[in-house]
């Protein structure tokens, strides 16, 4: 048994006013699941949308997987209104709501939901380590959250590295700045859920980006 190789493509940068087409497209070119990026303002410093626009978007999207990167300060407040709008899985960043870890994954998982635990570049493996047991993934951050097109961190790849020795089977995921140039760094660490928001939206031919980026994961994991 191994993990396997996922491109889900982040929508932050792409024509928003077009959200359906742009996710059906990304869909329709070998996305394996879709990064819907919500932010508050307060945890980062930008706004994007909530729980009413993915209730939208899955009213007209009914198979595909839907994960919500909750860049949020209170990911304890839209538990049950993510679960209500068809998310599948709830990733929340651990830094503002360390001691209450535990019990917002059981209650995300009470909602019908599989539950990620995101950390920020600058935040230790320490922190979300002990939380594995009640996790279904872990998010590594490769840029700080709140913008797309930044500048991808390699120095974040030690902790991808760590995780992949000592949990084999752990979805692992990593998010900023992936793409053709980065993604070798993210294979050969050991993730295997691969967020990419403009390398994949401002590509030339989407489906063959997104082909050769889970073809270079998935060989790594194969190697
Ligand atoms: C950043 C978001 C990312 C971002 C990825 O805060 O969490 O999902 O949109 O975009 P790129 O791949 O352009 O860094
Ligand atoms: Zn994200």
């Amino acid at each position: 048994m191994s993990v396997k190789a996922k491109i889900g493509p982040s929508i932050l940068n792409a024509d928003l006013s077009q959200l359906f087409e742009e996710s059906e497209k990304l869909l329709n070119n070998g996305a394996d699941y879709l990064h819907l990026d919500v932010m508050d303002g307060t945890f980062v410093p930008n706004l994007t949308f909530g729980h009413p626009v993915v209730k939208c978007l899955r009213s007209k999207i009914k198979d595909a997987f839907f994960e919500t990167h909750m860049m949020v300060q209170r990911p304890q407040q839209w538990i049950e209104s993510m679960a209500d709008a068809g998310v599948d899985q709830y990733t929340y960043h651990i830094e503002p709501v360390l001691d209450q870890v535990d019990e917002i994954s059981r209650k995300i998982r009470e909602a019908g939901m599989k539950v990620g635990l995101a950390i920020k570049p600058g935040t230790d493996l320490e922190a979300v380590v002990k939380h594995i047991p009640n996790a279904d993934m872990i998010l590594i951050m490769t840029v700080e959250p709140g913008f797309g097109g930044q500048k991808f961190m390699t120095n974040q790849m030690p902790k991808v590295k760590w995780l992949r020795e000592n949990y084999p089977l752990l979805d692992i995921e990593v998010d900023g700045g992936v793409g053709q140039e980065t993604i070798h760094q993210c294979a050969k660490a050991g993730a295997n859920m691969i967020v990419s928001g403009t390398a994949i939206i401002n590509a030339d031919n989407q489906r063959e980006t997104i082909s050769l980026l889970r073809s270079t994961v998935q060989d790594a994991i194969d190697a």
